[in-house]
């Protein structure tokens, strides 16, 4: 449904909007990677009659928007009910910034904010879209929040994915709200209604913290951190490694999830100075959290970077990485190729780049490529790590 009316699947019809004109730049792009998606649309044609009510213009203030992909929840809104003031939160920095682009495309700048996840998101919000998370933590923190800090009459229209959806998503929210009310479902996504915030509901524990005895560290994570307080397997493989990693003054944890590598790096080698980068705001605050339960915060300071683009070139010696193989639920090497041609960009010449990944994967001749020389430096039946030594100058 594209630049026609709004489909609900008994909904009102409702003004307009040209979610194909989305792009999800700077996230990678590709045929089978889509900026909107079934449960966009769905949510906003639960959410007209609501979004109606509220008054065009500064009546954006009582909404807020979790979760949206690349602005198509926030925009939508903004566009067809003539909102500003709108406040947005999602976790993936790219998110953010082709939110950012579409508005200004669209010319819709200014009529959205984006917003951490924190009380001022939701305090004083009457009505709250969200596009589900699959992680029940994430789901869990969130909805903490909007609990504890939107008006007490606050409705929720959140939607997700079938395939996602489970039975487990609705305790959670049920954990914190009376009513949870599932709608009909459309294009293979569902959405909920929820209402009625419990009082006396737990408050949110998040960061979680959990003693690694492997590692000798505390590990934290906020509920949208990937993997949470665990170990990845891989990362675990990876680490095996610290050792023959080169001596360098500061090194680089890329896509730094809980922290892990930036904490292990840290402790290992007393001088070394860490950046624990990652584009995840719940990731850069956990790896943060990490470095303070174990007496690392001087040593270990985490930024919020779209694939180390605040990042001078030719600036680092040593950049560890385990990179994710999922672009949100799609599987696609885009986004590890990506942060291949990022440390390739920053790491010095001579600069070494350490990674693992899955077996069957073989990244080798890409790294080989993009970065510089590239050995493999282990396998087990599961991972190969390699360490690729970078060459010349590039962009
Ligand atoms: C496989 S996880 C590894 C996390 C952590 N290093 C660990 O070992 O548990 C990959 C991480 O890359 C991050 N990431 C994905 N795209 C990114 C990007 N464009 N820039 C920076 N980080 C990114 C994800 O948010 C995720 O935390």
């Amino acid at each position: 449904m594209n630049g026609t009316q709004h489909p609900g699947p008994s909904g009102p019809a409702t003004d307009t909007f040209d979610f194909a004109a989305l792009r999800r730049l700077p996230d990678i792009e590709a045929a089978n990677l889509f900026a909107h998606d079934a449960t966009d649309e769905l949510i906003l044609a639960a959410a007209a009659e609501r979004l109606a009510g509220l008054a065009a213009g500064p009546g954006g203030a009582s909404l807020t928007v979790v979760g949206d992909h690349y602005g198509a929840l926030a925009l939508g809104a903004a566009a067809m009910h003539g909102l500003t003031g709108v406040r947005v939160h999602q976790d993936a920095l790219s998110g953010e910034l082709a939110l950012a682009n579409n508005a200004q495309r669209l010319g819709l700048a200014g009529r959205c904010t984006s917003m951490p996840l924190s009380d001022t998101l939701f305090a004083g919000a009457s009505l709250v879209l969200w596009q589900l998370p699959r992680s029940l933590d994430e789901l869990d923190e969130t909805a903490a929040l909007i609990r504890a800090h939107a008006t007490p009459g606050v409705t929720i229209i959140a939607g997700g994915r079938l395939k996602h959806m489970t039975l487990a998503m609705n305790d959670v929210l049920a954990r914190h709200f009376h009513e949870v009310s599932p709608g009909r479902a459309w294009r293979k996504s569902r959405p909920l209604e929820v209402r009625g915030p419990r009082e006396g509901a737990p408050a949110s524990a998040f960061p979680h913290s959990e003693f690694n005895e492997t590692l000798g560290l505390w590990l934290c994570a906020h509920g949208a951190t990937f993997g949470g307080t665990k170990l990845d397997h891989g990362t675990r493989f990876l680490l095996d490694f610290e050792p023959r990693m080169r001596t360098a003054g500061s090194a680089i944890d890329l896509g730094c999830g809980n922290g892990s590598i930036a904490a292990v790096l840290a402790k290992a080698r007393p001088a070394l100075q860490v950046w624990a980068t990652d584009q995840s705001a719940a990731a850069v605050a956990s790896a943060g959290a990490t470095a303070e339960a174990n007496g690392l915060g001087t040593r270990i300071t985490a930024v919020r970077d779209d694939a180390l683009a605040s990042f001078p070139p030719a600036s680092a010696e040593l950049v560890v990485l385990n990179p994710p193989f999922h672009v949100g639920a799609a599987v696609h090497a885009g986004i590890a190729l990506k942060l291949f041609d990022a440390a390739a960009r920053v790491l010095a010449p001579g600069g070494e780049l350490w990674t693992v990944y899955n077996r069957h994967l073989d990244y080798r001749a890409q790294l080989n490529k993009r970065v510089g020389d590239t050995d493999v430096m282990g396998r087990n039946s599961k991972f190969t790590v390699t360490r690729s030594v970078a060459a010349g100058r590039r962009e």
